[in-house]
């Protein structure tokens, strides 16, 4: 097999076998396929496309590029969510000890990264003493003992997909969905899910801002999970505004803790119901969506799924006590209120725009080194559809410096108030499942 052929059949519109695309992607992780030649293919793949059958064996082929998380040893099936990621997306901090309430074992994997605000890891070391430098096989025993565990990266998983998606970045080959969509699953099926429930998110805030593009990445993730054998759905939901009101590190911990109670807000609190309930149904514990959304909301009502989280805590280190007593975790300097200079109704955020603010105040990293403040960002205190008086505050900045003009000037250009009455958007647009409507049983 030569290289040069490889790239040539896929500039002139054909189909890669199994094996060639096998071929490619070890050369590639080894070193005997340089740079060069990759980009090309990148390039190949990013105007031809590619089969849905090259698309799971290009996923398959990064899968074994690396090391996988065996976790055989957690009782139950691993049902693993994924976000395409937005503005102060706080879904999983609820999620995990949600569904773990209820008997789905959630082993996670999880990063810092970067972002406008830090991954799942920074915000829950926001609780004093958590970490997440546990061995392996502490690991499988904390999923077992309390439904949940969260580690940090270890191992070399997906080598193909990091040297991969650092070239496309670079070449102009970022935005193939066939690329973007192995990419993610290849990621997933490494960690080890045996099913995946994924959050497509939508919207200005979103990696996918257009709705037809959203849906065709969806389509193409479920396609591939099902086809390589791990049950997967996809929901769509909205990034147009940001989700909740908080966006920081320790403000969202405080906004999961909030909605575990059963006290969020109404749009984190309904996301986390419907990614919740088909996480239960692909874990075997409930029959359909309906009655594993009953076992959720009873899970909330009880007390259930905040104890969850408490153990949780506990058993990571982290001083459980932040979950009565919230006012123990960090908390910035300076409130700020941004008041509204005129009076009407919210008729849109700019998301995007809102999680740069929060990042600005040292919520986020912009490089791999930069640090994090865990206690600032942005709660805001409107969404879209309110109304609002003049003079009201439309959000709280959470500071550690005085000088916040930057940040204050990008709200108010970030939150559009206008005189007429404006709807909210719909939270979630649909969800896309395999083609036999089960999520793809086979
Ligand atoms: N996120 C990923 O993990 N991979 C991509 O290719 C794009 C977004
Ligand atoms: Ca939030």
């Amino acid at each position: 097999m030569r290289t040069v052929d490889l790239i040539a059949k896929k500039r002139d519109g054909g189909e890669l076998s199994q094996e060639e695309i096998a071929f490619l992607i070890r050369g590639y992780t080894d070193g005997a396929i340089p740079d060069y030649q990759m980009s090309a293919l990148a390039m190949a793949v990013y105007f031809q496309g590619m089969t849905p059958r090259e698309r799971a064996d290009l996923t398959m082929a990064m899968v074994d590029s690396g090391d996988r998380i065996d976790l055989s040893g957690v009782t139950g099936i691993k049902v693993d969510k994924h976000s395409t990621g937005g503005v102060g997306d706080t879904t999983t901090l609820v999620l995990a000890p949600l569904v773990a309430s209820v008997g789905v074992p959630v082993a996670k994997m999880s990063g810092r990264g970067l972002g406008h605000t830090g991954g799942t890891i920074d915000k829950l070391e926001s609780v004093p003493g958590f970490h997440v430098e546990i061995d392996n096989e502490q690991f499988l025993e904390l999923v077992n003992r309390n439904g949940l565990a969260v580690i940090g990266q270890s191992g070399d998983l997906t080598p193909a997909d990091k040297k991969l998606y650092a070239l496309r970045d670079v070449t102009a080959t970022v935005e193939s969905i066939p690329l973007i969509a192995s990419s993610i699953m290849s990621k997933k099926i490494a960690a080890g899910a045996d099913a995946i429930v994924l959050d497509v998110k939508t919207g200005d805030g979103a990696f996918m801002k257009k709705m037809e593009d959203t849906r065709e990445l969806a389509q193409a993730m479920v396609d591939i999970g099902n086809r390589v054998g791990r049950r997967t759905i996809a929901v769509i939901s909205d990034m147009s505004q940001p989700l909740g009101y908080a966006i920081g590190n320790a403000l969202e911990v405080r906004e999961a803790i909030d909605t575990l109670r059963g006290q969020g807000p109404a749009d984190l609190y309904e996301l986390s119901l419907t990614l919740g309930s088909h996480m239960v149904v692909l874990a075997g514990k409930a029959a359909d969506a309906e009655e594993a959304r009953r076992l959720l909301e009873a899970s909330v009502a009880s007390g259930r799924a905040l104890e969850t989280f408490k153990t949780f805590l506990a058993a990571q280190g982290g001083d459980a006590s932040v979950v009565d007593q919230p006012e123990r975790l960090p908390t910035a300097a300076y409130r700020i209120e941004v008041p509204a200079r005129s009076e009407g109704y919210v008729s849109g955020m700019a998301a995007e725009r809102i999680g740069t603010a929060a990042m600005m105040l040292g919520a986020g990293r912009a490089t791999k080194d930069s640090e994090i403040d865990l206690a600032v960002g942005i709660v805001l205190r409107k969404k879209v559809g309110d109304r609002v008086r003049q003079g009201e505050s439309l959000a709280t900045i959470h500071a550690n410096k005085e000088q916040v003009e930057e940040v204050l000037e990008n709200l108010y250009a970030s939150i559009a108030i206008g005189s007429q009455p404006a709807a909210a958007p719909p939270l979630v647009y649909g969800v896309v499942e395999g083609q036999d409507g089960n999520g793809g049983i086979r």
